[in-house]
C-alpha cells in the first residue's frame, strides 16, 4: 500500500512524540515495500524492535569502502543475530574510479567531502530508494542542534522523491536522546560497534571520524577539518 502526501499529512500529528515501537508499527503496517537503512548503533535498535514485533524488514548498508574494520565486523555480526538478509550496496566502480585516478584517495581533506559522499553513498542510496515506498533511518534530533532538530517521525522525503515517486521516511527514533539509545541497547543486550568503547560516538567512514572528547558533541568527530554545525553529508539532504 502506498500513502499520499495528503495522508502522511494526517499521520504526522498521530505519530507525533509517540514512541519508537509505535512507530515502527505504523511504518510496517502502512508499507510492504520499506527497509531500514543501517550503519550504527541507533539502527540496531530499529531492527531490534521490529524483531520483538516478530515482523521481518529488508535491511540494507551503504559499503562506502572507507569503513572501519571493526565496522565491517559489526555489520557481520547483526547480520548473523538477527538472521537477516542485509544488502550491502557498493559505488559505482567507474565515478569512483575516475575520481580516485584524478584526485587520489583523500581528495575530502582538500576539497570537501561532498564529491566523494556524493559517489560513495548518496548514487548507491539513490538507486536503493528507488525501489522502495519508503525508508527508515536511525536520525534523533539531539543529534545535531544544527540539523536535526527539525526530522518529524514521518515526513515524505524531499531530497530523493521524483515526480513519479514519492518516498516516504520514517524516523522513528527522532525524539531518543542518545542515552535512552544506550539504556536499550544495554536492557536488551543489542550489538555495537565496539570503535564506541574506543570514543567514537558518531561513526561514519575511518578517514572521515574521529574519537570525541567528553565536551565534544557527538558530531564533532565526524569531518572535523570541515567548519560550522552543518555537517550533513547528503543522505538526509532536506536537514541542511
Ligand atoms: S550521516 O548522514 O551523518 O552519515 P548518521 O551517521 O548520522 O548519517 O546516521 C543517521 C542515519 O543515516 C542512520 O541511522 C542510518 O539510518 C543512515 N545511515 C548513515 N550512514 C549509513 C550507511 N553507511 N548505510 C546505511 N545507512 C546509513
Ligand atoms: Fe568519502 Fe569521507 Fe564521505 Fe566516506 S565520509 S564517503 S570517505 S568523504
Amino acid at each position: 500500500m502506498s500513502l499520499t502526501k495528503a495522508d502522511i499529512e494526517q499521520l504526522q500529528p498521530e505519530l507525533a512524540g509517540k514512541n519508537p515501537r509505535t512507530i515502527l508499527k505504523a511504518a510496517l503496517n502502512h508499507f510492504d515495500n520499506i527497509a531500514i537503512s543501517f550503519s550504527g548503533a541507533e539502527d540496531v535498535v530499529l531492527i531490534d524492535l521490529v524483531h520483538q514485533l516478530g515482523k521481518k524488514i529488508t535491511v540494507f548498508t551503504l559499503d562506502t569502502g572507507r569503513l572501519h574494520s571493526d565496522t565491517y565486523r559489526f555489520l557481520e555480526e547483526v547480520q548473523k543475530h538477527y538472521q537477516i538478509d542485509l544488502e550491502v550496496l557498493s559505488p559505482d566502480n567507474l565515478a569512483l574510479e575516475k575520481m580516485v585516478a584524478e584526485k587520489g584517495l583523500f581528495s575530502f581533506y582538500d576539497e570537501g567531502h561532498k564529491e566523494c559522499c556524493g559517489i560513495r553513498k548518496i548514487a548507491p542510496l539513490r538507486r536503493k530508494l528507488a525501489t522502495v515506498e519508503a525508508w527508515i533511518t536511525g536520525q534523533r534530533k539531539d543529534q545535531s542542534l544544527d540539523t536535526r532538530q527539525n526530522i518529524s517521525e514521518i515526513e515524505v522525503d524531499a531530497a530523493f522523491s521524483t515526480d513519479e515517486h514519492t518516498l516516504v521516511k520514517f524516523n522513528p527514533l527522532a525524539n531518543w536522546t542518545s542515552v535512552q539509545v544506550w539504556d536499550y541497547i544495554e536492557a536488551y543486550q543489542v550489538p555495537y560497534n565496539p570503535l564506541h568503547e574506543q570514543g567514537f560516538k558518531s561513526i561514519g567512514c575511518e578517514p572521515c571520524t574521529r574519537p570525541t572528547r567528553p565536551n565534544q558533541h557527538e558530531r564533532e568527530g565526524r569531518w572535523w577539518w570541515e567548519d560550522g554545525g552543518k555537517k550533513e553529508c547528503g543522505l538526509h539532504a532536506k536537514n541542511s
